[in-house]
């Protein structure tokens, strides 16, 4: 058993749809979150920047003694997991792997979608991780640059017309692809299931990546014995930006309200 925490973080406040999925499964954990709202997006960063960013964020987080850290960021995942590992104490889980195991295991037809920013897409990380796991699967690939504003703008729900016509212009390739299995690549697009799953039709499995990254991080501190027995678990969030501008975003990823303090850090002196 181990008391410790666990720390997430993302560009900004989308990774809370990691900590749904976390609380959900482990509620017994307590839970550091850290969202860069002040540098967010991510998503059409070069890699470089990426990395620098991504390394401040660790080194806040690793200040709270954590027994592991998932990278809730779809983009940082893709990109900056290798080195983040090699430099963290605890184990860092990214969103990657596990995606790529339950689309493979999800797939009929062995022709898998993946969804996610433009620097995800460009990494090539998924990829690789599906050719590692079976080089027949073929892979379509595709970056939506605009679901991430959209849903930042609340326009995420079924019948909304203009989440409606991006979500048919931008998936169209993918279903004249004939995927069986969509990876939602991102943190924000959990809030677009309804959409994109009328889209591309019932037949059509969606996965989302928080949600698989909960579970291998679930998966590993059961493995190391390192869960925590505590009756409740709790969260405290951390924000590069004003903690106001938090709660309204905070509710509809985490799907009710926050609850757990909020506090503005300074990124830039983690440098
Ligand atoms: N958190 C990013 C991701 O999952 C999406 C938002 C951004 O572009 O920063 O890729």
């Amino acid at each position: 058993m181990n008391p410790r925490p666990i720390g997430v973080f993302d560009s900004g406040l989308g990774g809370l749809t990691a900590v749904r999925q976390l609380r959900r499964l482990m509620p017994s954990e307590n839970i550091i979150y850290f969202g860069d709202t002040a540098r967010v997006p991510y998503g059409n960063r070069s890699r470089e920047t990426l990395l620098q960013y991504a390394r401040q964020d660790m080194r806040f987080l690793s200040g709270f003694d954590l027994k592991a850290v998932v990278i809730a960021c779809g983009t940082v995942s893709t990109n900056c997991l290798e080195e983040l590992q090699s430099e963290s104490a605890a184990p860092v889980i990214g969103v990657v792997e596990p995606a790529v195991r339950q689309a493979a295991a999800l797939t009929g037809s062995r022709r898998i979608g993946l969804v996610a920013t433009r620097a995800s897409v460009a990494s090539g990380a998924y990829e690789r991780a599906f050719r590692r796991l079976d080089p027949s699967l073929d892979v379509h690939a595709l970056a939506c640059p605009l679901f991430v504003p959209l849903v930042e703008e609340g326009r995420c729900h079924p019948g909304d017309v203009v989440i409606e016509t991006v979500a048919r212009e931008y998936l169209s390739p993918l279903k004249e692809a004939g995927v069986d299995t969509l990876v939602l690549g991102c943190t924000h697009y959990p809030l677009l299931s309804e959409v994109i799953g009328g889209v591309m039709g019932p037949s059509v499995s969606l996965v989302d990546v928080g949600a698989e990254a909960a579970r291998a991080c679930r998966d590993l501190l059961a493995e190391r014995d390192a869960l925590a027995d505590r009756e409740n678990g709790g969260a405290r969030f951390y924000t590069s930006d004003r903690a106001v501008n938090f709660q309204r975003l905070a509710s509809l990823f985490l799907g009710k309200e926050a609850g757990g303090a909020v506090e503005q850090v300074d990124i830039s002196r983690y440098g």
